[in-house]
């Protein structure tokens, strides 16, 4: 797995959103080869999700980061309005950020995708941390997208745990189940980082306090993270958070090696009953016996090695005005 500085160029695909405001410092503080991000409907609207995009990119430094407004309507369905509950009325936590002069490029995100993985044959990772529609309309655009691009990180799934929307839907699956079966059927090499392991990595209060003890930067990401703890507190039983597309990024950069991450099928259940979202991932493997199985190409992270928090928070930290 490549270090941070040789992972090559990244495209982001998010719906900022506190732990995706989180996963932007955290990419920033790395040094990662941010070429580009496009937003989509999922904690907030994808137009909010690029303001706040935006204003956290200039918050860390990188105002010069383009930024796409991607799809608003799930495919076949419509936007129910987000997660004000978890992220706050405006995504980050209902802290106001400095408003960055930078707008949106004119493109959609998909065109976006696109045009970046032409730019970068063979190097750009798409690292998806929210619904999967723009990855789903830009394979259906270009079909050669799946060639052209190095790799996928996705932050969705719940391979042996719950999931978090409903008994087995994990939220960025729920939200657009049509798009996320695409995205898995294409044939590229995709990582996906999901619940089983991102309701593992956590932030606990003396993170939090050091973030607020922190430079400017940090301390707005602490405030925001003030909202994220007051819903997770009772879901853990303690003060703390879920640290979900931090994760991600991190098992993208190559920053956290996962210590269990089998090669195996998966699929995603688009029928209307209760199953609706799951990720139904083939670990018969795991068993000696069973014949190869086919369709086995996607590396579902099961383990990953302790203490991701005080990573995050070290870098986090790094960041300055
Ligand atoms: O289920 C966790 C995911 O849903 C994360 O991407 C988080 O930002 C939320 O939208
Ligand atoms: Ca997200």
């Amino acid at each position: 797995m490549p270090r941070p500085h040789e992972t090559g160029p990244i495209y982001l695909d998010c719906d900022t959103g506190i732990d995706d405001a989180l996963t932007l410092g955290y990419l920033v503080a790395e040094g990662a080869d941010l070429v580009g991000v496009g937003t989509v409907s999922g904690n907030v609207s994808a137009e909010l999700g690029a303001r706040n995009t935006l204003d956290v990119l200039a918050l860390a430094g990188r105002a010069d980061v383009s930024v796409a407004v991607g799809a608003h309507d799930p495919i076949g369905g419509t936007f129910q309005g987000g997660a004000p509950s978890v992220h706050g009325a405006n995504g980050i936590g209902d802290v106001e950020l400095p408003r960055s002069p930078a707008a949106p490029t004119g493109e959609t995100a998909a065109a976006m995708l696109s045009r970046l993985a032409r730019a970068h044959p063979g190097r750009l990772h798409v690292l998806a941390v929210g619904p999967l529609t723009n990855l789903a309309l830009a394979l259906e655009a270009d079909p050669e997208l799946p060639e052209l691009v190095a790799g996928v990180t996705i932050m969705g799934g719940a391979a042996l745990v719950p999931g978090n929307v409903t008994a087995v839907a994990e939220a960025n699956i729920h939200n657009d189940v049509v798009a996320a079966a695409r995205v898995l059927e294409a044939p590229w090499p995709v990582t996906v980082v999901g619940l089983d392991v991102t309701m593992e990595a956590r932030f606990e209060q003396r993170h939090l306090d050091a973030l607020l003890a922190g430079p400017p930067v940090a301390v707005a990401l602490g405030r925001m993270l003030e909202t994220y703890f007051r819903y997770y507190t009772p879901v853990l039983g303690r003060p703390a958070c879920a640290l979900h597309d931090p994760l991600a990024a991190a098992v993208a950069l190559g920053a956290v090696e996962p210590t269990l991450a089998p090669v195996v099928p998966m699929e995603v259940d688009t029928t209307g009953g209760p199953g609706r979202g799951q990720t139904l991932v083939d670990l018969r493997s795991r068993y000696l016996g069973y014949p190869p199985l086919p369709g086995a190409r996607h590396r579902i992270v099961l383990e990953v090695p302790q203490g991701f928090g005080d990573d995050l928070a070290a870098a986090l930290l790094r960041l300055s005005d």
